[in-house]
């Protein structure tokens, strides 16, 4: 029997140049995270079940986990999601912590989806959560923080957009205006959640299947007409909603005003997220570009999740952002590097046998100074050298021949200009700042 060479359906190898790519995308997450202060955590990729179970929601539970039971008979899971193990993490120490606390993290989570653009069954995700933030203010820096991070890697307004709803207003328009109970409202949330995915028809069908009155259905109807934070004040004004979900939704769009923010924004009700712990702000960062509209990252506020942990509630904010549909978008937009070649400093070579040593003793003394250096082993063929130091990445190839080595010499060659010098093998300084 031969065994496949593919990876598990819905996983990828990384090849040097998709890790090189990967390394790019977590070292532009890592210096965004670390511009907002946020530290860095981890967490076991093993946790049990009753985790997740608590409120990640049923999609995640009934079709999505990786769930088996140990030889000591734990349900456990591997991570689906980074919120609850973080959840956790937090409960354990936050009595000893100065509040506010910024982690972030970049799991790799795996979740049993059927393989498709965007959408693996394993994925890296950069998450970003801030806890124990006054009202408002965790949110506003939740949301600045992604958006920053999008610019840093060069992403601008008319590539991607915020779409953001809360689910207090949702809920004020389910619960209190058409009247559901809790079970007619959950439902109602995941019908909400799927509607962009599916075709009208399809939405009415599934509306129409819990038999809403029909003061109810106009309350729906005119819920899913909003698309701007002025028509969503405009409803809650006209639904009598409570003066507090009014001013908290006009104070925050005018601090996203004043901070110039409020052009990466738009408001949706269709965006109320399929995990079960958001209670406040939910939104989604979607590519705007006209073949690739899909949702790169998700996140909201949670006040409750702490709970779940016997602790007292403490308000949550983050958000999760995949490298799979991160790396989609950079691509669309031109915004990835290339990284076919590594990076290499300089490529040594010899054309005699009797130079080994000396190029290994030029090598070493050049990575003491820092530089990337790669050998080549054995006598290369002066036709071959170039070739093979662009494949490498170098910028400067070292050569010695018979007469170098005799009079412990090198020639050193920039490939761009294609310049050469010759410098003492013994005169290390001056080669390395010929490099510089
Ligand atoms: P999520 O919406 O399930 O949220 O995932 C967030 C992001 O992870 C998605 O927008 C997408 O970029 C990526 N993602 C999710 N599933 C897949 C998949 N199967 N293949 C590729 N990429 C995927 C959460 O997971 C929340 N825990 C985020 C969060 C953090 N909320 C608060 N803090």
């Amino acid at each position: 029997m031969s065994l496949s060479k593919k990876p598990y359906k819905g996983t990828r190898d990384f090849f040097p140049k998709d890790k090189r790519a990967l390394d790019y995308i977590f070292s532009v997450m890592r210096k965004t995270a670390f511009e907002f202060g946020y530290e860095s955590y981890d967490g076991p990729l093993l946790e049990e079940v009753d985790l997740y179970r608590a409120k990640s929601g049923e999609e995640l539970i009934n079709d999505q986990i990786y769930n088996f039971l140990d030889r000591g008979n734990r349900e456990v899971a591997i991570r689906p999601e980074m919120t609850p193990t973080v959840a956790r993490m937090v409960a354990l120490i936050h009595r000893e912590e100065a509040k506010p606390i910024r982690w972030f993290s970049i799991p790799n989570l795996m979740r049993y989806e059927k393989p498709q653009k965007g959408r693996l069954r394993e994925h890296w995700q950069f998450n970003c959560d801030i806890f124990g933030a006054p009202e408002g203010h965790g949110e506003l820096e939740i949301l600045t923080l992604v958006i920053k991070l999008l610019k840093n890697f060069g992403a601008n307004e008319t590539q991607f957009e915020i779409l953001i709803n809360d689910r207090r207003v949702v809920d004020y328009i389910i619960k209190e205006k058409m009247n559901l109970d809790e079970e007619r409202s959950y439902k109602l949330y995941k019908i909400i959640d799927k509607s962009k995915k599916v075709s009208p028809e399809a939405l009415e069908k599934m509306v129409d299947e819990l038999n809403l009155d029909q003061d109810a259905k106009n309350v729906f109807n005119k819920y899913l007409a909003v698309s701007s934070f002025g028509d969503m004040l405009h409803l809650l004004k006209s639904e009598g909603a409570p003066q507090e979900r009014i001013e908290d939704l006009v104070s925050f769009s005018e601090k996203l005003d004043k901070l110039e923010l409020i052009k990466y924004f738009r408001y949706d009700p269709t965006i109320v997220r399929g995990l079960d712990y958001y209670t406040g702000m939910v939104f989604e960062v979607y590519d705007k570009h006209p073949d690739n509209r899909r949702a790169i990252s998700g996140g909201g506020s949670y006040s409750d999740l702490l709970k779940i942990f016997n602790e007292a509630p403490m308000p949550g904010v983050g958000f999760g952002l995949g490298d799979v549909t991160l790396k989609d978008f950079l691509e669309i937009h031109k915004l990835l590097p290339n990284f076919e070649t590594p990076e290499n400093d300089i490529f040594i070579t010899y054309q005699t046998e009797k130079a080994e040593i000396e190029a290994i003793k030029l090598a070493n003394s050049l990575r003491e100074k820092g530089l990337r250096v790669v050998i080549h082993f054995g006598e290369l063929k002066f036709k071959k050298i170039f070739g093979l130091a662009e494949k490498k990445g170098a910028q400067w190839v070292a050569l010695m021949g018979e007469d170098e080595f005799n009079q412990q010499k090198v020639q050193i060659k920039n490939l761009s200009t294609r310049d050469q010098k010759e410098f003492s093998l013994s005169d290390i300084d001056s080669i390395y700042s010929n490099l510089k």
